[in-house]
């Protein structure tokens, strides 16, 4: 039997899919022990791997192969665009993508004003302002902390994640507009479904009934 290759998302989401992957009676001791710089863990009697990647790059992981399976959160999975096979929605890491901004900028999106939209998700704003609300809008890409954009005069709006809202809150600012709702999502690889279709079903269903009934 060949491995079979897991890339999770580091941080909360990789910890939230060990923990529903040990209600299944998988486990990976090697991975719970925080001070080890070890890279890939390994599963010798089920013959599993799992490695720890950030988030855009499980996609890309997974679309050459490189591993079978990624768990990584949806708006990533849109956001790259990758050839790979979206098969579970896991339930966890729930959140919004929105259009957030100060309140009077609430205006500006109403009269499809050629506003800036500052975000980390360039793809997701452009694919929402084009071709959902076919406004021409000028896209800045940040790297993180979006909130500071309209706060500071870089953009009138940002298009970002909202889970609390208390980021929002504290600054000050609005959700003026959902994009979608967003959530942890369970990626194949296209080769993998087919060669390892019996094992990859199998884990499929499995989480399945165990993210339904929670
Ligand atoms: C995310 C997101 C918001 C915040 C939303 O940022 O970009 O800033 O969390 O969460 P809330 O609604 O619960 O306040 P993250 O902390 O991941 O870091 P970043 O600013 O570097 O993107």
């Amino acid at each position: 039997m060949r491995y079979l290759t897991f890339a999770l998302t580091k941080g909360r989401l990789a910890t939230k899919t060990l923990e529903l992957l040990e209600e299944l009676g998988i486990t990976c001791q090697e991975m719970k022990d925080k001070s080890s710089r070890k890279l890939i863990f390994v599963n010798e009697e089920l013959k599993l791997k799992f490695f720890l990647a950030k988030g855009p790059d499980v996609p890309t992981y997974v679309e050459y192969g490189a591993a079978d399976i990624g768990v990584v959160g949806k708006d990533t999975i849109m956001e790259e665009g990758r050839k790979v096979h979206e098969v579970l929605d896991l339930q966890f890491g729930k959140c919004r993508m929105c259009v957030c901004g100060p309140k009077d900028a609430k205006e500006l999106l109403k009269h499809r004003e050629l506003i800036r939209v500052a975000t980390k998700y360039p793809n997701i704003a452009k694919d929402y302002f084009y071709n959902k609300k076919h406004q021409t809008v000028e896209i800045i890409k940040l790297n993180g902390s979006i909130e500071l954009a309209p706060l500071v005069g870089l953009s009138e709006v940002i298009v970002d994640i909202v889970e609390t809202g208390s980021t929002l809150r504290e600054n000050n600012l609005d959700v003026l507009e959902e994009v979608c709702p967003l959530s942890a999502r369970m990626i194949v690889n296209p080769v993998s479904m087919r060669l390892e279709n019996e094992r990859i079903r199998e884990l499929i269903t499995k989480l399945r009934v165990l993210v339904q009934e929670a």
